[in-house]
């Protein structure tokens, strides 16, 4: 199962492969080239938020090695790039003055991704958020949502004639909820009206977005990423069942309703909606236009029971245990099958458009060996297993379009800092010398001999 030949012959011919990265987490250079900082800045810069109070100041040193970088892109054998636009190199102070400095670098990874043949699928919000949008509120202020729709205007014009596609946002659940209701993401916020606010405001934005978008770039596919979750029941109970319905309306319908269905779901307005913002007449319609895409980020499933205590608010479920056996090193379980059903649970539900798997990877830790090797095998069997799941959607009729690795390389992660390893090249943070795992060259292997080979695509 894990020869990349024969994984990569029950792909069609047409099938993007490609690897996934975003601004925060590999850029660096966060005071140079007129960038402001972001809420990731000042959150990672304040003790206790952070793994070890990293930041993201040096990170893999991307915006220095540029070229380099996509150099072991292209060696990679991937035909795409994912990548992310930070918000505050662009518009640094989130409204007003346009900082060309920072479109110039994006100038720069464009073209660059051109002259070697590789495809661009750019995310305008990886979370990094320009700061001084704080002071008004920041997601929880509907203003931002305009602000939003201009910065997407300004790289449109920019950089529109050189994407193949564009996507609003990454993970709205993680800038929503893990931002404003867990506190664990900047801005540290733990309080449900905020993350209330935040939701709608970004749903908003994102279709404000959509329409700015197709305004100045008609021709790029839009699209949105959203971490869908997969959400298990833990045990047969009807409690139990009725709980993972909750959990789904909460974490997925908070999203997918008003994008795909133009409503939010009933169970969260009934428990929720008077402490939300007002739904402005035209917001749904605009949040709900057809997209010509949609990303999952998928790495792991959600399993729930139900909290039956008094203090629980909505959708009021606890974790059940996990049932996979082994777990990555960030602690998240391996389950393939959660992959394959939460897709097809997804398009029952919605009238969804054709798809990307925009992120799915697995965390090791383990560094170079004395032979200058990183020997990863528990993550290419992560990525066997799953691009096995993908194959199978595909030939059970699926539009799943392409698959997107996460990540490159090691990078930022987030409240983990930089001890939590994601990549398929490992990146020596002393050095930021560059070393492709064995992963990375089994995932080489099968972007290469695709479409070639298996393939009678030219
Ligand atoms: C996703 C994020 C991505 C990365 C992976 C591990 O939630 O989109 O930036 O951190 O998780």
């Amino acid at each position: 199962m894990t020869d990349p030949k024969t994984l990569a012959s029950r792909f069609p011919g047409d099938f993007t492969f490609g690897v996934a990265t975003a601004s925060f987490q590999i850029e660096g250079a966060t005071k140079e080239g007129g960038r402001k900082p972001s809420i990731w800045d000042a959150f990672s810069n304040m003790p206790g938020r952070v793994f070890g109070r990293h930041n993201g100041d040096v990170a893999c040193d991307h915006y220095h090695r540029l070229e380099q970088d996509l150099d072991l892109i292209k060696e990679m054998g991937v035909s795409s790039y994912r990548f992310s636009i930070a918000w505050p190199r662009i518009i640094p102070e989130g409204v007003g003055w346009v900082n060309e400095k920072g479109l110039d670098f994006y100038d720069r990874l464009l073209d660059g991704c051109k002259a070697r043949g590789i495809k661009t699928f750019a995310t305008l919000y990886h979370w990094d958020l320009p700061l001084a949008l704080l002071g008004d509120g920041g997601w929880t202020a509907r203003s931002t949502a305009y602000a939003f729709q201009r910065y997407a205007k300004v790289v449109m014009a920019r950089l529109g004639d050189r994407l193949d596609a564009v996507a609003t946002f990454n993970e709205p659940w993680c800038s929503v909820w893990l931002g404003h209701l867990y506190g664990v993401h900047a801005p540290g916020e733990r309080n449900m009206e905020a993350a209330l606010h935040a939701m709608h405001y970004t749903n908003l934005a994102h279709g404000l977005g959509v329409e700015a978008i197709r305004d100045v770039s008609p021709n790029v596919p839009v699209g949105l990423v959203l971490n869908a979750h997969s959400v298990i029941a833990g045990s047969e109970s009807t409690e139990d069942k009725a709980a993972t319905e909750r959990a789904f309306d909460f974490h997925n319908g908070s999203f997918f309703g008003p994008v795909f269905k133009g409503e939010y779901p009933a169970s969260l307005l009934d428990a929720l909606g008077d402490r939300m913002p007002e739904v402005e007449e035209g917001d749904l319609a605009a949040i709900s236009q057809k997209l010509d895409w949609w990303g999952l980020n998928y790495y792991t499933p959600m399993r729930v029971l139900a909290d039956a205590s008094e203090e629980a608010e909505f959708p009021a479920t606890k974790p059940a245990p996990f049932v996979g056996e082994t777990v990555t090193d960030i602690g998240w379980e391996i389950w393939s099958a959660a992959m394959k059903s939460l897709v097809m649970d997804l398009y029952d539900r919605y009238d969804l458009p054709e798809m990307y798997v925009t992120e799915n990877g697995a965390c090791y830790n383990m560094g170079v060996g004395a032979d200058g090797e990183v020997d990863d095998q528990p993550r290419l069997d992560y990525y066997a297993d799953h691009l096995s799941v993908c194959a199978d959607l595909v030939s059970e009729g699926y539009p799943l379009r392409g698959y997107f690795a996460w990540s490159l390389m090691d990078n930022f992660e987030w409240a983990e800092g930089y001890r939590m390893r994601f990549g398929l090249v490992h990146v020596d943070y002393e050095t930021q010398e560059r070393t492709v795992k064995k992963s990375g060259k089994w995932y080489r292997d099968l972007a290469l001999n695709f479409p070639h080979g298996n393939h009678k695509t030219a």
